[in-house]
């Protein structure tokens, strides 16, 4: 298999557990294992505590798929597949797609979005959100026109990854339709879901509006729990899901039960941890626009709508990339460039879920002043 290099994962191999600071995370604060053990009801500890380290139930542990189907509108454990949130783009991909197949995604993305179709063999059209003042916006009649030739798969990601972009309810339904009406799959990486700071409801997951659609999402972001590699898809279209298991049995066949059971223990306690991100995002937001205002001359913030993430432009002819270059080697501050996401213009990813957000920003200011 040829697949190109992941450019933000291998940014943040280089600087993650070396730089000092970090001000791009896209995950909420990570939970410890003490504050989660601490939410665990009688039941759920005692499934903790005499658990067997054995191999696993490949498509994931019935109460946790019972657990992820109840947080759905009419869905059941049988619409659940579980797996590591990177490892299922992969699993979908390989069992949606193939060569030749063409696949309309949505740009800029987490690059897996786009990158596992390619390897497979796939042509990608990109679907680019566009600029629109201080905010982005979906371009329907860029995505009417690019559906008018066959189209296998729409690939989109809401609250959008590195944007925090998030369509209105209306858009995101005509944007269904239109792949409906195109005799599209949809492929939703549902990742920040959750994450509506603002109080807005969120959007519904495709696989509650649609028979064939299939939503990706997992614990690593709302929930504070990257460390488990915890997720899962749901999809109402069982042959799907049984091509996607018979494929894990050449990734990672099953679960790590440790990581199941923490999983529940997080799924019965979900509104508050999504509550506790939430906050966390909205407190950062306030520190993040007041950063960035008092440097307007230099930087655009484009705030999020929802989500953890959002970018800031650079308005002062520098380089995106030389930015962060230069800010992780004199002050230890990571921060990731919009070169990362093959983004258009120079723009930074900032991430709005750690409590080490305020030092991370003096660290950048203090590269700022030199
Ligand atoms: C949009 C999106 N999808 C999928 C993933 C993969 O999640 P994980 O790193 O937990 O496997 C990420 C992680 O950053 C993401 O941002």
């Amino acid at each position: 298999m040829r697949i190109r290099d992941f450019q933000l994962e291998r940014y943040f191999a280089k600087y993650e557990f070396s730089a000092r600071y970090l001000l791009s995370p896209s995950d909420c604060e990570p939970l410890a294992m003490r504050e989660l053990l601490a939410m665990a009801s009688g039941e759920d500890a005692k499934l903790w505590d005499e658990l067997v380290l054995a191999y696993t139930e490949s498509p994931g542990h019935p109460e946790l798929r019972a657990r992820i189907a109840g947080m759905h509108h009419g869905l059941t454990a049988d619409n659940v597949l579980c797996a590591v949130p990177e490892e299922a783009v992969f699993l979908a991909m390989n069992s949606l797609l193939e060569p030749g197949d063409r696949v309309v995604a949505v740009q800029p993305a987490y690059q897996s979005l786009q990158e596992v179709a390619r390897s497979i063999g796939c042509q990608v059209d990109l679907w680019p959100l566009t600029r629109q003042g201080q905010g982005w916006a979906l371009d329907l009649e860029a995505l009417e026109q690019t559906l008018k030739n066959p189209v296998k798969l729409l690939v989109i990601n809401f609250p959008h990854n590195p944007t925090g972009f998030q369509p209105s309810r209306e858009e995101f339904e005509t944007v269904l339709s239109m792949a409906e009406a195109a005799g599209a799959r949809v492929f939703s990486d549902e990742m920040y879901r959750g994450l509506e700071f603002s109080g807005d409801a969120p959007l519904p997951s495709v696989a509650e509006v649609s028979d064939t659609a299939v939503a990706l999402s997992g614990l690593s972001k709302t929930y504070a729990l990257p460390g488990l590699r915890s997720g899962w898809l749901i999809c109402r279209d069982k042959d799907f899901l049984d091509r996607a298991q018979a494929l894990k049995d050449y990734t990672t066949i099953c679960a790590p039960g440790p990581s199941e059971i923490l999983s529940i223990i997080a799924l019965a306690n979900r509104e508050a941890i999504a509550e506790r991100s939430r906050a966390l995002v909205r407190e950062n937001l306030g520190r993040i626009r007041e950063f960035f205002t008092a440097r307007k001359d230099a930087f655009t913030l484009i705030e999020p709508m929802a989500g953890s993430i959002c970018v800031a432009e650079l308005i002062d002819g520098r380089d995106a990339y030389a930015f962060c270059e230069e800010a992780v080697q004199r002050e230890s501050v990571m921060v990731v460039p919009s070169k990362a996401f093959d983004m258009d213009g120079e723009y930074i990813r900032l991430g709005l879920g750690r409590k080490t957000l305020p030092l991370a920003l003096e660290a950048l200011g203090k590269y700022l002043e030199r």
